[in-house]
């Protein structure tokens, strides 16, 4: 836990009286340590306390130790308010300014903090503790939010430290009965293959006709068995956020790393892109240092939870009470999320097409859309896409930093409380159902509590009533990779459900060079006889 250590000095308008010193020494440091430092803590270790103190002319000057509640820049503060008064009308001294000397800054684990940081004066490890000192700070420094969130920071680098370096912690909630496979093959080599995707840049395909037509029809079936019966409708997202947004959802702190960013030109003058163009035509060249210097630095991250823009909308509003809950989906453009290796097919895409749905209301409206959809999901898992699936209970280290939720205990879990359920399914090509690294995550749910609508500023119409959000997304290439691994490219495999609403694919592109090899072209003739199977539209 954060502990917090330092000198404080006041500094008054005289010199101190003695009969102040005993004052303080009989009476006055009895109540700041039983009282004033512990207002509203339930532990005496979270307040702070007074370990040592001394006079020295015009200077008071008290060693003090602080927990997480009451932090150190906080107990000077109080106990100015403590004192002033007293020194004020009994003694007729005013207390000019407070100092804070060799305050440091104690955490649990070998963390690492940026010295470049201001207000950072040294970052010491000592056996698996970190100690952050800070510079000298005036009052008027001790105010200002600079110092409370460099101790939030540091709070989350503990936390974070101790919860093991794994984004979440995954319990097994719910699973199928077990289903036969019915088939083995690896879709993502043969949709290569067969040339229905083509691999763009990494992580990113061309989906051609063919495979679009029987994604789009997937997509339709989940809209129309999942989301048109509990009510939801269509909305279309923005696909580039203002950074800003990021800072309120908290991506810009939680995956910098997975984020993709844009920037906009340097002008709208094309005179001022000169040098670049005659750069690009004679060297035939797009180097991207060399165009660093005609784009401004990015003001964007690009399309990346998808519902960022949802919280957006709502924010700053008062929500009239009758028009809850609100219930959206949006499916309008590409999620981009940077993956480092392991990229293979359509399991992991760094450019992937998502129906995110979104909801708001009262908390109990959020926990019961939540359920419903939960309800349909499985519906749609087991009965109409008669797949192999399990769900996990996993707490997502964000909610717990949001103060959402405790860190998990062992035992029972309550899921009507916010949290996230990944959905997986079976991918018999990649070993038995045993094996953890055979399921692939196609989806999750959450319901977020208000870690997105109090940033955000969501506001009840009553004032004693809260706003709570929920999300999920259904990622289309995922779930349409895990039916194909499980049911295949036999239309007589499929589901009725699946099979009644499937219509036959336009025709398959074929070129002198494509597709790339003759088992390809033999695999494609072969799905292509299985499908016309199918109704054409
Ligand atoms: N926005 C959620 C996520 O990014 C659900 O799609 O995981
Ligand atoms: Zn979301």
């Amino acid at each position: 836990m954060i502990r917090f250590e330092g000198d404080v000095e006041y500094i008054l308008s005289k010199a101190v009286p003695e009969d102040f010193k005993s004052l303080f020494t009989k009476k006055l440091i009895d109540e700041i340590n039983s009282k004033v430092l512990l207002r509203g803590v339930s532990k005496k270790e979270e307040g702070a306390r007074v370990v040592s103190y001394e006079f020295l002319d015009n200077l008071i000057r008290l060693k003090i130790r602080s927990g997480s509640k009451v932090r150190l820049h906080h107990a000077a503060l109080r106990i100015k308010n403590y004192l002033a008064p007293i020194l004020g009308k009994e003694f007729r001294i005013g207390i000019r300014d407070i100092i804070l000397r060799n305050a440091n800054i104690i955490l649990e684990g070998s963390l690492h903090v940026s010295t470049s940081l201001p207000i950072v004066k040294e970052v010491r490890i000592e056996d698996k503790i970190t100690i952050v000192s800070l510079t000298d700070l005036k009052e008027s420094e001790l105010k200002r939010p600079i110092i409370d969130r460099l101790l939030k920071l540091l709070d989350y680098k503990e936390k974070r430290a101790k919860w093991g370096g794994k984004v979440e912690h995954w319990r097994l909630i719910k699973k199928s009965v077990g289903k036969e496979p019915k088939f083995r093959d690896d879709p993502n080599i043969i949709l290569e293959k067969i040339g229905w995707i083509k691999r763009y840049a990494t992580g990113q395909w061309l989906y051609t006709p063919p495979i679009t037509h029987l994604l789009r029809k997937f997509e339709s079936l989940f809209i129309e068995v999942v989301l048109k019966p509990l009510g939801f409708s269509e909305a279309i997202f923005p696909k580039m956020n203002p950074l800003e947004i990021g800072l309120k959802t908290g991506h810009l702190r939680g995956t910098p790393h997975q984020m993709f960013f844009a920037s906009q030109p340097i002008s709208y003058n094309l005179e001022d892109f000169d040098e670049w163009i005659d750069y690009v035509s004679v060297l035939n060249k797009a180097d991207p240092d060399h165009l660093r210097n005609f784009i401004k630095p990015p003001t964007y991250f690009i399309c990346f939870a998808q519902c960022e823009p949802f919280y957006w909308f709502f924010g700053g509003e008062i929500i009239d009470r009758k028009e809850l809950p609100i219930m959206w989906f949006d499916r309008s453009g590409p999620s981009f999320r940077w993956e480092s290796g392991g990229l293979r097919g359509l399991e992991r895409v760094v450019e992937f097409h998502r129906i995110e749905i979104v909801w708001l209301g009262e908390p109990e409206q959020v926990i019961e859309i939540r359920n419903k959809l939960l309800e349909r999901y499985e519906y749609f898992m087991d009965r109409v896409l008669d797949i192999e699936w399990r769900w996990a209970w996993v707490t997502p280290f964000y909610l717990v930093h949001a103060g959402e939720i405790e860190e998990e205990k062992e035992g029972e879990i309550d899921i009507n409380r916010p949290g996230t359920i990944d959905f997986e399914a079976w991918l018999p090509y990649k070993g038995s159902r045993e094996d953890p690294h055979a399921w692939l995550e196609i989806g999750n749910i959450s319901i977020h509590g208000s870690k997105y609508s109090e940033p955000f500023r969501i506001k009840h119409q009553l004032k004693d009533k809260i706003i709570w959000t929920g999300c999920s997304g259904f990622g289309l290439q995922r779930w349409f990779l895990a039916f194909l691994a499980q049911k295949g490219f036999d239309p007589d495999n499929w589901p009725a459900e699946v099979r009644r609403r499937m219509t036959r694919p336009p025709r398959s592109v074929r070129m002198v060079t494509y597709p790339k090899s003759k088992d390809g072209e033999k695999l494609l003739e072969e799905i292509e006889l299985l499908l016309s199977k199918l109704p054409s539209e």
